[in-house]
């Protein structure tokens, strides 16, 4: 049974945090997380999170908080959501998911957006399963948006 909840980053958590895939120079359609954690650190409206099963570090999901931000699909999203090979399906991206929903509905938005990459082994399958419909393109990257 799984017991998932968000945290913030912490000094306990974090080198289990940096350890989830990808590694750094690794080929993957997401950053390694000590890049998001350093995008984080220079960014006020990033929202990074560290998803836990009981104590395990199973994922990380960063979502971006930023009604003014002059490209609207940058205005409320997930930016990164990396899930431990060990823990891949079995339910912790759709939490993740969920959780930024959640979130994005708390500060008063009526929808997230997440780019993906339009590749065949790519997290196109994960998104469109969880609810998000297809929204046009940016910078080569398909918009997926949601309702909140
Ligand atoms: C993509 C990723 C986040 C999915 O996380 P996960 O925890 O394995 O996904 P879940 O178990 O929550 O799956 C939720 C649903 O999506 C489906 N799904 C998951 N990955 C899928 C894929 N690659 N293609 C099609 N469907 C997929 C599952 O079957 C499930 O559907 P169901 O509930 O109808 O059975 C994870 O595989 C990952 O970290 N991938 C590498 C990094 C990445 O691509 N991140 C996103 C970049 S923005």
């Amino acid at each position: 049974m799984s017991d998932l909840r968000l945290v913030e980053l912490s000094t306990e958590n974090l080198p289990a945090v940096i350890g989830l895939p990808p590694a750094i120079g690794e080929k993957a359609y997401v950053a390694p997380v000590l890049h998001s954690i350093a995008e984080a650190y220079v960014t006020p409206t990033a929202w990074p999170r560290v998803i836990l099963d009981g104590d395990e570090v199973v994922g990380f999901v960063m979502a971006n908080w930023d009604a003014e931000n002059e490209i609207p699909e940058f205005r409320s999203g997930i930016w990164r959501l990396n899930v431990a090979d060990e823990a891949k399906g079995r339910g912790v991206g759709r939490f993740a998911v969920q959780q930024v929903a959640e979130e994005a509905r708390r500060r008063g938005f009526e929808q997230i957006t997440v780019l993906w990459e339009p590749a065949a082994d790519g997290p196109e399958g994960f998104y469109l399963a969880v609810g998000f419909e297809k929204a046009g393109e940016l910078f080569g990257e398909t918009v997926g948006v949601m309702r909140v």
